[in-house]
């Protein structure tokens, strides 16, 4: 595959495959605009390299009529043409009369955005199905095709892999190159003790990171909600504790063939997540949810990262999504952000959290990804990467 920089764009259409699935607010307004401001860097070069710019990228699931009302990217036109300092048409449709016009009357140098590719998912499920005919006619739009979508990659859809495949002129926009030339070296040779922390509340989505990283990793310390699934494989009480039951085999499995996993020895607990009242316990009873990794767990956390020289982490440490406990998460944050080690954060919410909380730019690198850098990590090739 090219290069981007051997490939001549002046006045070329060029079709460019962000992934600006932004956290929205209930107003629909953009919580992290992180994703925006990392594809700035292959839409300057485009823009100075006097291209047309066809952007396109998802937002969301879209599964019914209802969902397009929540899930436009007009907001993100706006904030997109503030980051750039130029106007971004907002196309609202992803094909038609209305595209087509839109992408015949541009100039150098313009910058156009389509609306949610997954608005073609209502109707048959056209973008994520990969759908032949969609994926020409999108390949149609252009003459250069970049997709700069790392968050994307680990997906075969329309707009990446479908485009990829009509078209002649196929290459890597800088922010994926940039994801692969921090993620592949961690992958292939991380510099010891390499510390992978994973949090959040499903294991199933993570069975094969795990098993990959039992291989890889030296230490792997478990938080947030999926510490609880272990803890109960391991016949200790978790009380009223959010448990993935279909990943149950598998955690008490792992526990038996590897002393990699280092688990919470205290919990942050109370007996609803609405509530805000919490107590701190060794050991939880039985109407007990535990809501965020205790004082001790984040001592024993620290002391295997202080002697770390490479950390990845996905997933917080406990239920995010309530203020109070954000606590573990944001004091490992912190920590991390002072050691002197590689540290990479997989995208998703904790990445959301180190950039809300200015740390970005003292970690080694906050990937936009998060399925796409756990698909990594399992040691699997991405679709989106060989286009
Ligand atoms: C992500 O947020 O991980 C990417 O944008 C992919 O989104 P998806 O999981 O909805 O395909």
């Amino acid at each position: 595959m090219k290069k981007l920089e051997d490939i001549n764009l002046e006045h070329k259409k060029v079709i460019i495959r962000v992934d600006y699935n932004v956290p929205l607010n209930e107003n629909l307004e953009i919580t992290d605009d992180n994703r925006i401001v990392e594809s700035l860097k292959t839409l300057n070069y485009c823009l100075e390299h006097k291209a047309k710019v066809i952007l396109l990228s998802h937002l969301g699931k879209v599964k019914t009529e209802e969902d397009k009302k929540k899930k436009s990217l007009r907001v993100v036109a706006l904030r997109l043409s503030e980051l750039l300092g130029k106007e971004v048409k907002f196309i609202p449709a992803t094909r038609g009369k209305e595209v087509d016009d839109a992408v015949n009357n541009m100039q150098d140098s313009d910058v156009i955005l389509l609306e949610n590719t997954r608005f073609e998912d209502i109707d048959g499920k056209k973008e994520s199905g990969n759908d032949p005919e969609l994926a020409k006619y999108w390949a149609s739009l252009g003459d250069v095709f970049i997709n700069d979508a790392f968050g994307t990659c680990h997906r075969s859809h329309a707009s990446n892999v479908g485009i990829a495949s009509n078209m002649q002129e196929v290459c890597l926009g800088f922010l994926v190159r940039k994801e692969l030339d921090n993620l592949l070296p961690i992958i292939d040779k991380p510099e010891r003790p390499f510390t992978v922390i994973l949090g959040g509340a499903k294991i199933s989505d993570k069975i094969a990171t795990v098993q990959n990283l039992i291989k890889k990793a030296d230490y792997i310390l478990i938080g947030g909600a999926m510490a609880y699934t272990f803890l109960k494989g391991k016949g200790i009480e978790t009380g009223k504790s959010l448990i993935d039951e279909e990943s149950l085999d598998f955690a008490k499995d792992v526990l038996k063939t590897t002393n990699k996993i280092i688990l919470p020895i205290d919990h942050i607990v109370s007996t609803s997540t609405e509530n805000s009242n919490y107590q701190i316990k060794n050991t939880l009873e039985s109407d007990d949810i535990g809501l965020d990794i205790g004082p001790k767990t984040r001592e024993l956390f620290k002391s295997y990262l202080l002697k770390s020289k490479t950390i990845f982490w996905n997933g917080p440490m406990g239920y995010y999504e309530k203020e109070v406990y954000q606590e573990g998460t944001k004091e490992l944050c912190e920590f991390i952000s002072n050691l002197d080690a590689t540290s990479i954060v997989g995208g998703g919410d904790t990445a959301s959290a180190i950039i809300n909380m200015g740390f970005k730019d003292k970690f080694t690198h906050v990937s936009t990804g998060g399925g796409a850098s756990l698909e990594l990590l399992e040691g699997k090739g991405l679709p989106g990467i060989n286009i």
